[in-house]
């Protein structure tokens, strides 16, 4: 929603030290990680506080260690207690309202204006406003921000620390609309406005199309995954003819349902969601949200063939629902990873009764205007879809574990059954439903049984599966005429660069859920052949999903890899292997598995790289499409014609390594339609930079080590060390590496596995020189 008629209005009465966007109130805090209740007076000292911008995550600027409280499993990143404070003018409001409002603050933010408290807020995902009026003064004004992650580990994944979304200020007139008080559903307008006043007030809603044009919307343009179409309706309330407020809602017109037996349906075509779980971290960049990171993540997921998202396992930042809606990416909104059950001792589980209702309520009016928003999912795995459950005692490893290992018959509900967690299931979704109707609900379950106490009752419009594709087949038996989809599947583990041969076996880690699993090499294979117990290749689950048409679509675990949760190793790793796409952005091989099938473009991938000892017996896959067989030659030399069939998804060979360079041939028809060369490298000598992604403010720089024909080195680990100069600043340095103990916001990296990546702000020169290597540059204009 946004206030256009307030910009004049906001920078004449709010002085805010910075020109900024309107109504941004990003820039110019003071920052100090200590803790003391003097820091919320307004009399208190900052002037010696590190001045910053927000979004800012502290959490990502401190070091690995394996005593940080978060563990592993948080990334081994610090937390603690920090304050922001920021000073500002206020010339006398009048009768107008004043509003602080907060996209997200990790965790437990206390907001204190002019030294009185004025809220505060647990949940570290739930976007909030303060009605700041009654604390403003004229003149200097402070707003002090405590903000409170020290009790850990709170979360199974990194979370990051801060004030790490954006904060807004919003001046209204003391009529005006609610807060995420415009809701907008199929064409119809609800608007829930202040009045306190006697004066009679008008709504008069506007429809302007994508070019901001007045139109009409009795046949509206639908908005799809390749025609993201939007509208927007203009909000007014009008007291004696006058505009008083006015607020903009971006909305689109989409039909889509699920089907039992035929799965999902947009506007009439039937399509599978071919989504991707994502948490909230830009890697290098920690959760503070940088749009240009976050469009640069979606920009290669949509380039890899997939529609969907699921916001695993919390509200997004409103900035990827916005990006979603232009980009035509399907959303599915989560909720929570926990109920009143705790995964881990210190989550939200401690705040559910307190507050479940309030977030629930904030999180559905904030985001049900959203075109891209298709469903709701009240929670994943939480531990009320058995009786009783064991995990609130164990460790954040074990409890990690045992969410994936089956229940016997007594965790489930008996048959005529309601249970409390039922009970508590159906409350959630109600007070979804009563802020919005026009989405189905569902929950990613990792119980499949019929029992499961969610699916007990009227909660779930769409079954909705965590894994266990072997119980795809049943479902229609267990709930018959309900919808299904994979609301999260697969869970291979790889690492980019690292092959685990023989190719054909695949390797399990751990072996089972409750046996620990070690390797020295603290790699996983980027051959589509290593994963967790729980979970499948991804040819597999794929193969179940593309042939079922019951299945509306999966949400693949993840598309990128993130901070935190590095199963199946404890510290030095800490970040994932799941990712499809490493840290640092980089894609792994499976990457083109899924181009290949997803989309239409044609797609021819080899590998591995082509440096290995003499004699070594070697496995080469090939992802291909719009061909019908690939050749692979060794230096010239024939390997054979291999094409796949209806249930392949790669083709292979067996070779000895000799020296100089393989080539795959792919034809259709009989005819040559793409070929790809790897050859063997050299010794490293130079560094190729390359713009790999070029936002607004931010820039990403790939960074490969070459031997003298520009042929990547595949196994260099060279320190390089990079410098800015002409007005260009270094932000942070990643290599995708798992168990890299480097800190982000070095200006220096190892390559991993030839690689790594520099992400810079502004305009300037960068250079990169590394020992023995020839010293090189990038003009970023
Ligand atoms: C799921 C869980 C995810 C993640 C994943 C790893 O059970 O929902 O949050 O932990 O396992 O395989």
């Amino acid at each position: 929603m946004k206030r256009p008629i307030i910009l004049a209005f906001l920078a004449l009465v709010v002085m805010v030290s910075q020109a900024c966007e309107r109504r941004c109130f990003d820039h110019d805090w003071r920052f100090l990680l200590a803790d003391s209740v003097q820091m919320a007076q307004p009399g208190y000292d900052d002037s010696w506080w590190r001045q910053l911008d927000l979004p800012h995550d502290w959490a990502i600027e401190g070091d690995f260690h394996a005593g940080n409280p978060s563990g592993a499993g948080g990334g081994a990143l610090p937390g603690g207690v920090g304050w922001y404070r920021k000073t500002f003018t206020c010339p006398d409001l009048g009768s107008n309202r004043l509003f602080l409002e907060f996209d997200g603050v990790y965790m437990n933010s206390s907001v204190y204006v002019n030294g009185q408290k004025v809220g505060e807020r647990p949940y570290g995902y739930s976007s909030f406003e303060y009605d700041i009026t009654p604390y403003i003064r004229k003149g200097r004004n402070v707003v002090a921000v405590r903000v409170d992650n020290s009790d850990q580990p709170n979360s199974r994944w990194y979370s990051g620390c801060g004030i790490y979304r954006h904060v807004w200020l919003t001046v209204t007139h003391p009529v005006h609309v609610r807060h995420w008080g415009v809701y907008v559903n199929n064409g119809k307008v609800e608007v829930d406005y202040e009045n306190p006043t006697s004066e009679k007030v008008t709504v008069r809603n506007i429809w302007l199309d994508a070019e901001g044009r007045k139109t009409s919307i009795r046949k509206p343009r639908k908005w799809s995954c390749d025609d993201p179409y939007t509208y927007r309706v203009r909000t007014q309330l009008l007291v004696r003819g006058k505009v008083v407020d006015e607020v903009e809602t971006v909305t689109g017109f989409r039909d889509f349902r699920f089907d039992a037996n035929s799965g999902f349906w947009l506007n009439g075509k039937n399509i599978k969601l071919n989504g991707v779980c994502e948490h909230h971290d830009f890697g290098c960049l920690g959760a503070a949200l940088h749009e240009d990171a976050l469009h640069r993540k979606l920009t290669k997921l949509k380039a890899m063939g997939v529609n969907s998202i699921r916001s695993s396992h919390n509200p997004p930042a409103p900035e990827l629902l916005n990006m979603c809606d232009t980009m035509g990416l399907i959303v599915m909104d989560e909720s929570f990873d926990m109920w009143r059950r705790r995964k881990t001792q210190n989550d939200y589980a401690r705040f559910f009764d307190e507050w479940h209702e309030r977030d629930l309520t904030d999180w559905v009016k904030r985001d049900r205007n959203h075109p891209s928003v298709l469903m709701w999912s009240i929670g994943n795995e939480v531990l009320e879809q058995w009786s009783s459950a064991e995990a609130d005692t164990l460790t954040l490893e074990q409890a990690n574990l045992i969410l994936n290992a089956g229940r016997d018959a007594s965790a489930l509900a008996r048959e005529g059954e309601m249970s409390v967690n039922t009970l508590l299931a159906d409350h959630l979704a109600d007070i979804v439903r009563k802020y919005d109707t026009s989405r189905p609900i569902t929950a990613g379950c990792n119980e499949p049984s019929p029992q499961n106490h969610l699916f007990k009752g009227k909660a779930i419009d769409i079954i909705g599966f965590n894994y266990h594709h072997q119980n795809i087949a049943d479902v229609p038996v267990n709930f018959p005429g309900r919808p299904f989809i994979m609301t999260e599947s697969v869970s291979a583990l790889q690492t980019r660069g690292f092959y685990r041969m023989p190719s054909d076996s695949v390797y399990t880690a751990p072996k089972a859920w409750w046996l620990p699993y070690t390797d020295p090499t603290f790699m996983c294979s980027a051959y589509d052949n290593m994963h967790a117990s729980w979970s499948s290749t991804h040819e597999e689950t794929w193969d179940v999903v593309k042939h079922t048409p019951f299945v509306g679509g999966q949400y693949i675990w993840t598309g990128f890899d993130y901070i935190g949760e590095p199963t199946p190793y404890g510290f030095p790793a800490r970040s994932s292997y799941f990712g499809i796409i490493d840290l640092a952005g980089f894609p792994k091989d499976i990457y083109y598995m899924y181009q290949s099938e997803w989309t239409e473009r044609p797609v021819l991938h080899l590998f591995p790289h082509w440096n290995w000892l003499d004699g070594q017996q070697i496995d080469l896959w090939c992802y291909y499409s719009q061909a019908d067989e690939v050749e692979l030659f060794i230096n010239g030399k024939s390997q054979g014609v291999r094409r796949k069939g209806q249930h392949d998804y790669h083709v292979w060979w067996r070779v000895t390594y000799e020296p100089g360079e393989v080539e795959a041939v792919a034809r259709r028809n009989g005819q040559v339609v793409a070929r790809q060369r790897n050859r063997a490298a050299g010794p490293p000598a130079t560094v190729s930079l390359q713009m790999d992604y070029q936002g607004r403010d931010l820039s990403f720089v790939t960074a490969d080590v070459v031997d003298r024909q520009g042929t990547l080195c595949p196994h260099a680990a060279d320190q390089l060390f990079f410098t800015a100069a002409d007005g260009l600043e270094i932000v942070a340095t990643d290599n995708g590496c798992q168990m890299s103990m480097e800190r982000f916001t070095a200006p220096n990296r190892q390559t991993f596995h030839g690689r790594c990546m520099v992400v810079v702000r502004g305009k300037g020169t960068l250079t990169v020189r590394g020992y023995g290597l020839q010293q090189q540059s990038i003009h970023i204009k």
